[in-house]
């Protein structure tokens, strides 16, 4: 091994911590990069306001977006909401530890700080063994965005972490490669039914069917929420540009090419394109990493074309993240 790799290699190892020594991080109030099943999270215990504000600070994000709050046991939702309806208990009894996050009522001890100042929090219980024994050693609640600089692509690796943040004093976690792959489902329960803020792994089809077993005869909806400013378009954004085709049956010809050369004015038209074709939940668990790969390499752009058979629930999610990562749609 060379000196300068030997360095690398030496630097990788710096970043990275064992369970208890996250632990202990988090009990003295720092932050602390976990694995999840969906993607890896900035931790910070949500007693500690030094901790949360460090957070929005090293991943440059803006106050107005609120954090999720992670559970290792759904008695600690007693804390942190204010009501908690039968859909919720119904829905986390099935969902948890899993991909779904409940948006409820907030209890007024949670820090608003966490919650962009909103009169709701967002609850997870993840399905990650490392983060749930975090969570259990901390004894307290861990607030945790995605662990990746506002606006980019989540991590869905510990060396994504690192890369991530090279230049900020932070540990990870090693939890290998998530299994999800992407964020979680965001719902949010009101009297009238369920909306979904954020598209996921649980899909409608999931919730309704957890609802309907249970008779209880909520609607589910997409709902774009400016509650979730989270979700904005122009997230997730790869370091290179991302050129999506949704329309069926164009044929990416010289045409277009030049069309896309000339619209992101680059100096090739050289293109890396992403794997669409296989099981949604497989293309999910590696999109981020291509999309990390892929901008690393000499290509120009990146293409994504959506195929025809994507019209499933779970597909929903992957064609959500993509639109939102384009810097073209065709
Ligand atoms: O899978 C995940 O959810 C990952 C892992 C680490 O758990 N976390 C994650 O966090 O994706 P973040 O901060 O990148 O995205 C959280 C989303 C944002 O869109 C945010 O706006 C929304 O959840 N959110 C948080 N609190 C909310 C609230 N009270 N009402 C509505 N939306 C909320
Ligand atoms: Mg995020």
């Amino acid at each position: 091994m060379d000196r300068g790799m030997e360095f690398a290699v030496t630097r990788i190892n710096q970043r990275c911590c064992n369970i208890n020594e996250a632990i202990e991080i988090l009990k003295e109030g720092n932050i602390v990069a976990i694995p999840t099943e969906t993607v890896y999270g900035l931790a910070g215990a949500i007693s500690s306001e030094t901790a949360i504000t460090r957070i929005f600070a090293i991943k440059n994000r803006p106050f107005f977006d609120p954090l999720i709050v992670h559970i290792a046991d759904i008695g600690a939702c007693r804390n942190l909401c204010a009501e908690w309806p039968k859909a919720a208990e119904v829905l986390a009894n099935v969902f948890w530890p899993g991909p779904l996050t409940i948006v409820l009522k907030r209890n007024p001890a949670v820090n608003p700080l966490i919650t962009a100042g909103l009169d709701s929090v967002a609850i997870r219980m993840p399905r990650h063994q490392v983060a749930l024994d975090i969570i259990r050693g901390v004894g307290i609640p861990l607030a945790a965005p995605s662990a990746n600089k506002f606006g980019r692509t989540s991590p869905s690796c510990a060396q994504h972490v690192i890369d991530e943040f090279w230049d900020d004093d932070l540990r990870v976690v090693d939890g290998g490669a998530c299994e999800v792959g992407l964020e979680s489902t965001v719902i949010g329960i009101g009297n009238f039914g369920v909306e979904i803020y954020r598209p996921g792994m649980i899909t409608k089809e999931m919730i309704e069917h957890a609802l309907n077993e249970k008779g209880i005869s909520l609607g589910v909806k997409y709902q774009q929420s400016s509650a979730s400013p989270g979700h904005l378009s122009s997230h997730y954004k790869p370091k290179k540009p991302l050129v999506l085709v949704t329309t069926k049956d164009i044929n990416f010809n010289e045409y277009y090419l030049e069309e896309v050369k000339k619209t992101l004015n680059l100096s090739g038209s050289k293109y890396a394109e992403l794997d669409l074709n296989k099981m949604p939940t497989i293309v999910a668990r590696t999109l981020y990493a291509s999309l990390r790969d892929y901008s690393e390499s000499d290509c120009d752009f990146i293409l994504g074309v959506i195929p025809s058979h994507y019209n499933t629930a779970a597909s929903d999610a992957i064609v959500d993240r993509l639109r939102r990562a384009a810097s073209i749609i065709i």
